[in-house]
């Protein structure tokens, strides 16, 4: 039950938060003369340890049956896992083929747009198939930017050692290599479609520090860096006469007899009628799982993130990466409701804003790592009791104002146009007040393991791209990697099925490996769960008139 809150006439805060707005204020002018230092390796641990989820045991269930079995997931993951298929008891005609191609790809997003496109370029014939429309992703929905070392400061070799340090060294070398060796020709191959990066007026890029960064190496466009990009990804899509199959969701694989990937069982969210597609190779580009609410978090993510790929790859048999591993976004909207979850760009601290407690102390360095951020964000409103009461919980202020002051009026207006709007739509003047802030789920740092060209070892002729995968960013993900793995892999993936279907030839599709599992579940004498998984959108969706989607 939300507590109601009382707000003046004169603001959208209430006498509460002005006072504490008030301490904050007789501190701004020291807090501009000393940054927050730097927590030490130990205490980062220490801090970590006690308040991120991840480093817990509570919200978590071990995973009963499949190739992780023993190991911890979310429990709404889990669930997720040990839950019948959505099409349990269904006599599909799977000789009835609905649509053929060379490379079937899974997600409408950034990456699955990224690999359509180059597997139409090797030659491919493409389909998409998406459960929402074309663009319907996280990707979309991306502020900060995308980071690539192209500075003469800076090196693929720099770019790597951050990621590796930022995921905590679990990161798959390999893959980290691949996304770091591959960032500049990422950024000229979208300014080649077409997107248009922030730039100086010498033409040269602008680049943005971040957390756990050591040099300036995030590129934006203002701060939907992930619309513009999506934009013209999508439009090139429409240009090259890919076929996309738009409120239409994948929900099992379809192997061969040889436990080849040969395409996917399709339902169609507007009619509730079941589809077969089959392919020569398979990209899972799915994305990720926010609308899960792992932990009872808020989040930033799109309606359609709800681990989808992760369910239909494990019951084919993939190993999973990292699934116990989530990114909060240390600055989630926490205020006002409407907005809460929402994305508060990590652009907005690295331009300038810190974190602040409601006794007006700064208590992080505004740039720690996302991990450690979000952390002591939760230490601060819990144990600590410094947070800012708001009317479902506590959140932290985030000083804004203090943008303009160090870089000069309109760098707000001109740097992050998106979230100005955002909070004005609420009467709240970001160049003038703070903005309240809490964690919020924003990114799987786990997946689907891969190797090096995108390829699920374990099923022959599935690749993954994009969030779906597992293991790039280690146990934490920095900002402006994903962006970049989602054009790196989405790419790559694109080349590699492609090439790989040029040497296949689809043999006759089986569910087999979907009655397997189930009889896994059903020697595990696993609670039944009552649900079937995929779950395709949130619970909450069931309420909404989409269609027949049960
Ligand atoms: O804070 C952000 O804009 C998020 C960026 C990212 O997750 O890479």
């Amino acid at each position: 039950m939300i507590k109601p809150m009382v707000m003046t006439k004169e603001s959208p805060f209430t006498p509460a938060m002005m006072e504490s707005m008030k301490k904050l204020e007789a501190t701004r002018e020291a807090r501009l003369q000393t940054e927050p230092r730097r927590m030490t390796a130990d205490e980062k641990r220490a801090l970590l340890d006690e308040y991120h989820p991840d480093y817990g045991d509570k919200g978590f269930a071990k995973i009963e049956i499949g190739p992780n079995a023993g190991e911890k997931a979310p429990k709404e993951l889990t669930a997720l896992l040990h839950s019948k298929s959505r099409i349990s008891g269904l006599d599909l005609d799977l000789d009835k083929v609905d649509f053929e191609t060379d490379v079937l790809i899974i997600g409408g997003g950034g990456s699955g747009a990224a690999a359509a496109i180059e597997a139409k370029v090797a030659g491919s014939d493409v389909l998409i198939v998406t459960k929402l429309r074309m663009g319907d992703s996280n990707s979309m929905m991306a502020e900060g930017g995308i980071q690539a070392s192209d500075k003469d400061n800076d090196s693929p070799m720099q770019h790597y050692l951050d990621a590796m340090g930022g995921g905590h060294y679990y990161n798959k070398p390999e893959l980290v290599r691949r996304l770091v060796m591959d960032g500049a020709k990422s950024l000229e191959w979208l300014e080649g479609l077409g997107v248009m990066f922030d730039k100086h007026p010498d033409g040269s890029m602008q680049t943005f520090p971040g957390g756990g960064l050591s040099r300036k190496r995030l590129h934006a466009c203002a701060d939907y860096t992930g619309a513009e990009i999506t934009r013209v990804l999508r439009d090139q899509v429409h240009n090259m006469g890919i076929e996309i199959v738009d409120y239409t969701a994948a929900v099992e694989l379809l192997l061969d007899k040889e436990g080849n990937a040969a395409g996917a069982v399709l339902y169609n969210m507007l009619t509730g009628e079941y589809l077969i597609a089959r392919a020569k190779t398979v990209v899972m580009a799915t994305g990720g799982a926010g609308r899960m609410h792992y932990h009872g978090f808020p989040t930033t993510n799109h309606y359609g993130a709800t681990a989808d790929g992760l369910v239909m790859a494990y019951r084919a048999g993939c190993n999973l990466l990292y699934q116990d591993t989530i990114q909060y976004h240390p600055t989630g909207t926490a205020y006002p409701i409407q907005l809460f979850g929402a994305l508060v760009t990590e652009k907005v601290r690295a331009v300038g804003a810190q974190l602040i407690n409601t006794n007006g102390e700064a208590f992080v360095h505004p740039l720690e790592t996302r991990d450690v951020a979000a952390s002591a964000i939760i230490r601060e409103t819990s144990t600590h009791g410094l947070g800012v009461d708001i009317p479902n919980g506590r959140g932290v202020w985030l000083d804004t104002p203090m943008i303009d002051i160090i870089n000069g009026d309109g760098k707000i207006a001109t740097a992050l146009p998106g979230m100005l709007r955002m909070f004005m739509n609420y009467g709240i003047d970001m160049r003038k007040t703070p903005v309240l802030v809490y964690p919020s789920f924003h990114y799987q740092n786990g997946g689907i393991e891969v190797n090096a060209e995108a390829a699920t070892e374990k099923i022959p002729n599935l690749f993954v791209a994009g969030e779906a995968i597992g293991g790039i960013h280690g146990r934490n993900r920095l900002l402006g990697n994903s962006m970049l793995d989602v054009i790196v892999f989405g790419r790559l993936a694109g080349q590699s099925a492609a090439a790989c279907a040029k040497n296949v030839k689809v043999g006759a599709p089986t569910l087999s490996h979907v009655k397997e599992y189930e009889s896994q579940i059903e020697s595990a004498k696993l609670e039944d769960t009552g649900e079937a998984s995929p779950i395709l959108l949130p619970k909450y969706a069931r309420d909404v008139n989409v269609g027949k989607l049960k």
